[in-house]
Order: structure tokens, then C-alpha cells, then sequence
């Protein structure tokens, strides 16, 4: 993959899908600086990382946090050199029917899912513009950006809310060189789904696999995505093949929901 760009934050790096970018983009040739709030589960990627022979910053970093998203880009600068693209993956699943929704949970997840991005985004560019312009933003959307399911109502709220953000992004900074795109994936599984799995049985009373069952016995493709899919993806938004592509958020998703 030709990618002119060195450096690539991705926050969320701990594990799963985060985790999964972190490593390909480490094999396309970036260096990487890998934020989660759980920061004690970033030394074995940074590990990974360098066994790929690139360099790795580890950061300690609650994105629901401005403060500490801006501190994150500033140390990832410091240690890396240069950013050149930002991946706001961080983020939280709820599982619970919209009636049932309270104010604690609601700010928790708009926080972590959507102001996360948004200081992510605003990070990012001010990095980007201080560097004399150009960068990648690339964004964690779903399919639950596109459609509304049961039970995971507040959170499709988040990620219909990233996707505003990545086209009005996108649209703000592209006179800068800054372009700003969203992956959406399907079922990944990550612990995000043993988790909505296990949720989603103690709601619906369903057995405990059974509704991660019958999510993927929709994909056409006819099984379960792995974070290596979503990461594949990723490359090429990080890479210069996607110069010409801006504002998307882009079904990465085995064949599940159609736009
Ligand atoms: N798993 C899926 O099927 C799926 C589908 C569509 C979209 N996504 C999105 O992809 C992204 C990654 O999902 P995943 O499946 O890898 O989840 P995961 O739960 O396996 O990993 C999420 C990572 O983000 C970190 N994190 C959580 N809150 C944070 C915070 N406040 N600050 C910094 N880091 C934080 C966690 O510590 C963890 O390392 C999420 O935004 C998710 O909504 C996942």
C-alpha cells in the first residue's frame, strides 16, 4: 500500500478493532502512537508494534476528556514527530431498550462515542494545521450509524451523530488538505459483542450466543467480521490511494446493511 504518511494515533488501541488498525498500519509502514483508557493493555501492542519493526508512543488517554485528548496528540507529536493521521476509534456499547434509558448512562456513552470524536477531530486538525496543512481523520462509525436497531437505540445515536460529524468535518477542513472519513462495520467479534451478546439475553431472555447468531446469519457473506476485515479498510483510508475521498462513512460489513 503507498502511504506518504509516517505517524498515525489511533485511540482504543488496547484491543479488538483498535488494536487490529494499530498492527496493520504499523505493517504499512506508520509508527504509532496507540492511546486507551486502559493503558495498561497498550505495552504488549507497543510490543507488537516494534516486533514490526516500526516505533510505538504508549498514552494513557480517556477520550471522553478534551483536555487529555489534546494532551494525547501533543505527546504522540512529541515522541513520533509529525502526525499525519488520526483514528477516533474509542468507544462503548449499551444494550438496553430505549424506554429504560437514564441521564448517567446516556452522558456516559455520548461522551466516550461522540464528544470523544469530536475532541479527536479537533485535535487533530489543530496538529495538522500547525504542521502547515493535510492529514487523515478517520472515524469509528457502524452500520448503527446507518440504521436504528432495538436495543441498541441510544448507541446508534452516537454513531448517526459521528457520521454528521465526519461529512460537517470534512466540509470545515478540507481547505486545509484535511480529509475526514468513517469506517462502519458490521458484527466484529470483539469483546463489544460477548458483551451486546450477553446484554441482549439478559433483556430478551434469548440463550447466550444466540443473538450474536442470528446477527451474523444476516451477512451475506456468512460470517462473522474479524478487526484484521475493519483494519484492511482503515489502510486504505490512511493511505494516499484515498487522497480523493472525503465525508463518507463507508459499510465495511460482509454484506449486512445496503447504502
Ligand atoms: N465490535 C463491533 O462489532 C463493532 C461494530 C461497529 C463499530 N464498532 C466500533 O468500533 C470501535 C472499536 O470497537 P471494538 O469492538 O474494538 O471494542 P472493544 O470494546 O473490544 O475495544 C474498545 C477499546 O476502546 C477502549 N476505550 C473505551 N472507552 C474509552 C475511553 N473513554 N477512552 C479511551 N479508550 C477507551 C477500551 O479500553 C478498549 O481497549 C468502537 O467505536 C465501536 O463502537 C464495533
Amino acid at each position: 500500500m503507498n502511504t506518504a504518511a509516517r505517524v498515525a494515533l489511533v485511540t482504543g488501541a488496547g484491543q479488538g478493532i483498535g488494536r487490529a488498525i494499530a498492527l496493520r498500519l504499523a505493517g504499512d509502514g506508520f509508527d504509532l502512537a496507540l492511546a486507551d483508557v486502559k493503558a495498561d493493555k497498550l505495552d504488549q501492542v507497543a510490543g507488537e508494534v516494534r516486533a514490526l519493526g516500526r516505533r510505538s508512543e504508549v498514552i494513557s488517554c480517556d477520550v471522553a476528556d478534551r483536555e487529555q485528548v489534546l494532551a494525547a496528540v501533543a505527546q504522540a507529536r512529541k515522541g513520533l514527530g509529525a502526525l499525519n493521521v488520526m483514528v477516533n476509534n474509542a468507544g462503548i456499547a449499551q444494550v438496553a431498550p430505549l424506554l429504560d434509558a437514564r441521564l448517567d448512562d446516556v452522558r456516559r456513552i455520548l461522551g466516550i462515542n461522540l464528544e470523544g470524536v469530536l475532541w479527536g477531530i479537533q485535535a487533530a486538525a489543530e496538529a495538522f494545521r500547525a504542521q502547515g496543512g493535510g492529514g487523515k481523520i478517520i472515524n469509528a462509525c457502524s452500520i448503527a450509524g446507518h440504521e436504528g436497531y432495538p436495543l441498541l437505540g441510544v448507541y446508534c445515536a452516537t454513531k448517526f451523530a459521528v457520521r454528521a460529524l465526519t461529512q460537517a468535518a470534512a466540509k470545515e477542513l478540507a481547505h486545509d488538505g484535511i480529509t475526514v472519513n468513517s469506517y462502519c462495520p458490521g458484527v466484529v467479534g470483539t469483546d463489544m459483542w460477548v458483551e451486546i451478546d450477553r446484554r441482549m439475553s439478559e433483556v430478551t431472555g434469548a440463550k447466550l450466543g444466540e443473538s450474536y447468531d442470528r446477527f451474523v446469519g444476516n451477512i451475506a457473506l456468512g460470517r462473522a467480521e474479524t478487526p484484521e476485515d475493519v483494519a484492511a479498510f482503515v489502510s486504505y483510508l490512511a493511505s494516499a490511494d484515498a487522497n480523493y475521498m472525503t465525508g463518507q462513512s463507508v459499510m465495511i460489513d460482509g454484506g449486512l446493511v445496503y447504502r
